[in-house]
């Protein structure tokens, strides 16, 4: 069956960030009046906050279309040459993962992004020139969970740079009452604020506990979720009071029971639990340590006291 998006398509509907927000808004309107095209945007903070959606929010509201790639797709020069040809004039670009896009195609994109042109070498060897190609003006969006791994020439062409930060609880419960009335889910606001409690400041993560919850409520309860429908059904999801999953379970208990609390570093700590050093670095860590159960320290990750409170045991004395 259909289900409708939940994405958010213009800004009036999109729910916390209010900075990012209006800075848009403004930037939005000031390019309309003066009939330009939109600055490069660049968005970096942690997955799931709604990058993706303000790229297609940004489109909408400029009124044109959005093409979406991710670094890792465009391969080769070539690629990246392809999409920006068919670009028409004032089309956003998306590039997701933006840090991940190799050196080669990465330097297609500065005269693209500073000039609107395309610098190609046709033929080899002695033979080879170079042409130039005009393209449409575009708008670039990139999206990254790190903004530090971006090379320097790369950040600076973009004109406005916006940090997504993890959303409060009360903004969460907003997009998950959204997100029901959308889905025709029945959810009273305190079982609402319980998973928005538990969503790791993340609306990604609000929704699917939205949608699993909704799950238990249908098969164990009469279709509405309450608190105590909620708790439990959370409980089998082995989603704790803060959130957390069995993963970061495992992180913190590798940290603690495997290396005395720390420090470890980040290599080691993923060949102990068996996840990649990338995914505990971009998706794990910086929620634990915006709680304060993790700390990054130079000689490693260290668990700090909370740490060991939130997992019931005592910090050892030294
Ligand atoms: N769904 C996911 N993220 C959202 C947001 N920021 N606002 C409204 N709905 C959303």
């Amino acid at each position: 069956a259909f289900e409708p998006t939940l994405r958010p398509q213009y800004l009036h509907e999109y729910i916390g960030q209010d900075k990012v927000k209006e800075n848009l808004q403004v930037f939005i309107e000031a390019a309309k009046l003066r009939e330009e095209t939109l600055d490069h945007v660049l968005l970096y903070g942690p997955p799931g906050l709604g990058k993706t959606t303000l790229a297609a929010i940004i489109a909408n509201e400029m009124g044109v279309k959005m093409r979406a790639t991710s670094g890792p797709a465009l391969e080769r020069p070539g690629d990246l040459a392809a999409l920006l040809t068919s670009l028409e004039p004032g089309d956003v670009l998306f590039i997701d993962e933006i840090h991940r896009l190799p050196r080669t195609v990465e330097e297609v994109l500065y005269p693209a992004m500073e000039d609107y042109c395309l610098d190609i070498t046709v033929g080899k060897g002695p033979e080879a020139r170079s042409l130039r190609l005009d393209l449409p003006p575009f708008t670039l969006v990139g999206a990254t969970t790190r903004a530090g791994a971006l090379s320097a020439p790369l950040r600076d062409r973009f004109g406005v740079i916006s940090r997504l930060e993890y959303y409060q609880v009360d903004q969460l419960a907003q997009i998950i009452e959204r997100a029901a009335a959308i889905l025709h889910i029945i959810i009273n606001n305190e079982a609402a604020l319980e998973l928005a409690r538990r969503a790791r400041g993340t609306p990604r993560i609000a929704n699917r506990l939205l949608r699993r919850v909704r799950d238990f409520a249908q098969v164990r309860g009469d279709g509405e979720i309450t608190l105590p429908l909620a708790v439990e059904a959370l409980e089998r999801l082995q989603v704790d009071r803060l959130g957390l999953d069995h993963i970061d379970h495992k992180l913190l208990l590798a940290i603690i029971e495997k290396f005395a609390g720390g420090p470890v570093g980040l290599e080691t700590m993923a060949a102990v639990i068996g996840e990649e050093a990338q995914t505990i670095e971009e998706v794990y860590e910086p929620y634990l340590l915006q709680i304060g159960l993790l700390q990054r320290t130079p000689r490693g990750r260290v668990a700090t006291p909370a740490a060991y409170a939130h997992l019931g045991m005592e910090v050892p004395k030294r």
